[in-house]
């Protein structure tokens, strides 16, 4: 047994000749908060597409929990939460409603448990007041906050955020940290954000993991980042410059 919740080791994926993500390996503690650093373009979605299953590596293996999910893909899957892009919700219908249909995915919850665990994740992700308005009134912020919604209802125990901040006004961006933050403190999940913005994922990560051009640049506690007369904004320019 480890400590770790994720370990990739030496992924490599490919399409049609061109090197994506190019060997990358690194590892997530258990209980953590780890930001995936890239500007566009560097690899940071199919490498969430690769941890969430829905594409598979060329080359090595991804072990979430100790189980492969390049073997295991079914049941790896089942114990993580995740938003990869943005949520696709009905806008016709309340967030309850689409909650309600999408809890219908967990088979191992019976029909009761389903509508209750719509109940908690409404209120994990304080949406409760809005449950019965439709989601086509929902501020893009309120989206957001239903997509974690939707990615809590099978309780995983590791949540994969893509760009979740993308687009929010500073107070949806302000929201969504407290949210991560409490989705991490209180419930014990670990956490995987990515983004194109330093000082975002500085402010709720512990451990950072900077890609570029498919390769991995740095992996490692954020404080070891920067020198000590540096800030971390010019670490990361310097590092991404290189
Ligand atoms: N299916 C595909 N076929 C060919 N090229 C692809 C495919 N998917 C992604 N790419 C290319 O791989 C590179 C990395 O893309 P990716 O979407 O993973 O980057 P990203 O870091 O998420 O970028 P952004 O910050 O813009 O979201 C890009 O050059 C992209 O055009
Ligand atoms: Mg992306």
């Amino acid at each position: 047994m480890n400590d770790h919740i994720l370990s990739v080791q030496n992924i490599t994926k490919k399409v049609r000749g061109r090197v994506l993500l190019d060997s990358i390996s690194f590892v997530i503690e258990k209980g953590t908060i780890c930001g995936l650093l890239g500007p566009n373009g560097s690899g940071k979605t199919t490498l969430i597409r690769l941890l969430t299953g829905l594409i598979r590596p060329n080359n090595g293996d991804i072990y979430i929990n100790e189980n492969s999910i390049v073997t295991n893909r079914k049941q790896v899957v089942m114990n993580i939460g995740a938003i990869v892009e943005s949520p696709i919700f009905f806008p016709y219908m309340s967030g309850k409603e689409n909650l309600r249909n999408l809890a219908r995915l967990h088979p191992q919850l019976t029909v009761t448990e389903q509508k209750d665990r719509v109940e908690e994740v409404l209120q994990i992700v304080n949406l409760e007041d809005r449950a019965k308005d439709k989601v086509g009134t929902y501020s893009l912020g309120m989206k957001q906050r239903l997509g974690i919604a939707q990615a809590l209802l099978g309780k995983p125990s590791f949540l994969i955020l893509d760009e979740p901040v993308n687009g929010l006004d500073p107070m949806g961006i302000r929201d969504l940290r407290e949210l991560i933050l409490r989705l991490n403190q209180k419930y014990g999940i670990t956490v995987l954000i990515s983004s194109h913005l330093l000082d975002e994922l500085q402010k709720v990560c512990s451990q950072i993991i900077v890609i570029r051009e498919g390769k991995m640049l740095w992996s490692g506690h954020k404080d070891e980042l920067a020198r000590s007369n540096q800030s971390l904004e010019d670490a990361f320019v310097e590092l991404v410059s290189r």
